[in-house]
């Protein structure tokens, strides 16, 4: 993802996101330096990744893919890549939190291999509270 692409895949936040993230916490994401991965169609945008490298440790800080190319393999791709590439710079190990109710995202991790660690009660507040499923892959 480059500056040029915030805007696009922003859109794509805000729609597949029920508690999105600011516009501000998704440029200053990008400003701090955090790594992320596009997948494009048609030099279009349908799905983004967002990671974070602390020593040996990848953390997955947000993952989505337009609803209409949902269930077609996109996810897939921007999670091999994430994989491969955290590898490439150094890390052992993925993590990642969920929602407890957002069992598509838990499925799509789980056929990846992530394990579940741990339950945080009441993690998310806010008009959609929700605990989180801590969740961990070695590499
Ligand atoms: C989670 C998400 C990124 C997956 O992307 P995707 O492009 O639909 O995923 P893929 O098509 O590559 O699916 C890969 C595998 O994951 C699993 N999977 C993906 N979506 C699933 C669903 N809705 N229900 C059950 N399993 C699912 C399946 O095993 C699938 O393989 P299959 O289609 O051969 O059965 C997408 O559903 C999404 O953007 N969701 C909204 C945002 C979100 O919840 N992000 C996670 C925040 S923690």
């Amino acid at each position: 993802m480059d500056y040029s692409n915030l805007e696009e895949a922003y859109k794509i936040e805000l729609e597949t996101n029920p508690a999105p993230w600011s516009k501000d916490n998704f440029f200053s994401s990008f400003e701090v330096g955090h790594n992320s991965i596009v997948c494009k169609k048609d030099h279009k945008i349908i799905g983004f990744l967002i990671f974070s490298l602390i020593q040996n440790e990848s953390h997955l800080l947000n993952i989505a893919v337009l609803e209409k190319w949902q269930r077609k393999g996109s996810g897939k791709m921007l999670m091999n890549a994430f994989i491969k590439q955290s590898k490439v710079l150094g890390a052992r190990k993925i993590f990642l939190e969920v929602r407890s109710k957002n069992t598509n995202a838990i499925n799509f991790y789980s056929k990846f291999n992530f394990m579940k660690d741990a339950i945080r009660s009441n993690y998310y507040t806010g008009s959609n509270p929700d605990d989180a499923v801590l969740m961990s892959l070695d590499i």
